[in-house]
């Protein structure tokens, strides 16, 4: 490897659980290419200086995860419209020495409906579970797809309602629901939106009564651990299409790697396959 092959890494705090290496230098190897991605763990007392620095790690670029999205939103010089409209960035890279960030989870998203429940965005209506950061990128998702009526149902009530205040200026109509209520607005969503990570691996599951909701609906969670979680468990029970978090975090990924490393990797079932392993082995 020659010295100036390209960084890269993810920020985070904890980062050690991230399978962001596993699926970059997965690419790197298959696309033959030079460059490494490692994890970078920076705490919160320290990632302001980190990223007021950036230009002096010797990184092309990195990915920016739990809890400093926001900071990087807020630190970076040259900002994406997309991440300052969820005010929070995944995806940093230096241009002309400057900090640049984005968001990639919104594309990530879509893209992992676009993938695997084609029609998914011919509906109107969405019900959104969460009102955390994940929330925001489905959100933001859903209204450039076309989702006219999204409702958000949160356990805390407020934080559903700050998003409201947060969207205002979207042209989608946004309201916030508790939690307990959410089954009332299942029968009127074409989709359903797990954001929380509440059925993570070991977390309680969520309690929904998806007796009510439309047969020609689509439920699908963010979460991939496990991969089908009780909630698209109990969307599948009830005959409807369902789809996996998976794809989005593979998605995500994508636009960095491009920026770094100077090629579109593959998203394909070699790379799922290969990740769904090593989730296995994990858990
Ligand atoms: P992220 O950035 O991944 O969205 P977050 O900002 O911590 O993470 O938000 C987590 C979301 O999961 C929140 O909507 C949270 O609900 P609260 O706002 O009430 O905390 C939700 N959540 C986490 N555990 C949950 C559980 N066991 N049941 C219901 N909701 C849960």
């Amino acid at each position: 490897m020659t010295r100036s092959a390209p960084k890269a890494g993810v920020i985070g705090w904890p980062v050690e659980h991230s399978l962001s290496p596993l699926i970059h230098r997965h690419w790197l190897q298959r696309h033959r290419l030079e460059g490494t991605y490692d994890l970078l763990p920076v705490a919160p007392d320290d990632i302001g200086a980190y990223l007021q620095h950036f230009c002096e790690h010797g990184l092309a670029g990195a990915n920016v995860t739990v809890p400093h999205k926001e900071t990087a939103c807020r630190i970076a010089g040259k900002v994406s419209d997309l991440a300052r409209r969820l005010g929070a960035a995944n995806t940093l890279w230096l241009e002309d020495g400057e900090l640049a960030a984005d968001n990639t989870d919104v594309h990530g998203f879509v893209a992992n409906l676009d993938e695997r429940a084609s029609g998914w965005d011919d509906g109107k209506t969405a019900l959104i579970i969460g009102a955390g950061g994940a929330a925001r990128a489905v959100i933001a998702g859903l209204a450039d797809r076309g989702f006219d009526r999204i409702v958000i149902a949160n356990r805390t009530l407020e934080r559903a309602t700050a998003l409201l205040g947060w969207f205002a200026g979207e042209p989608a109509q946004l309201s916030a629901a508790p939690l307990d209520r959410a089954d009332t607005f299942l029968a009127g969503a074409d989709l359903i939106v797990n954001t929380t990570s509440a059925g993570l691996a070991g977390a309680a599951p969520l309690a929904l009564d998806w007796s009510s909701a439309q047969a020609t609906a689509i439920a699908t969670d963010i979460v991939y651990v496990p991969l089908i979680t009780p909630f698209l468990a109990g969307a599948a029970q009830a005959g409807l299409t369902h789809v996996d978090g998976l794809g989005m975090l593979l998605h995500q990924a994508a636009p960095g790697f491009r920026k770094w490393f100077g090629v579109m990797p593959d998203i394909d079932e070699e790379l799922r396959s290969f990740v769904l392993a090593a989730l296995a082995e994990r858990h």
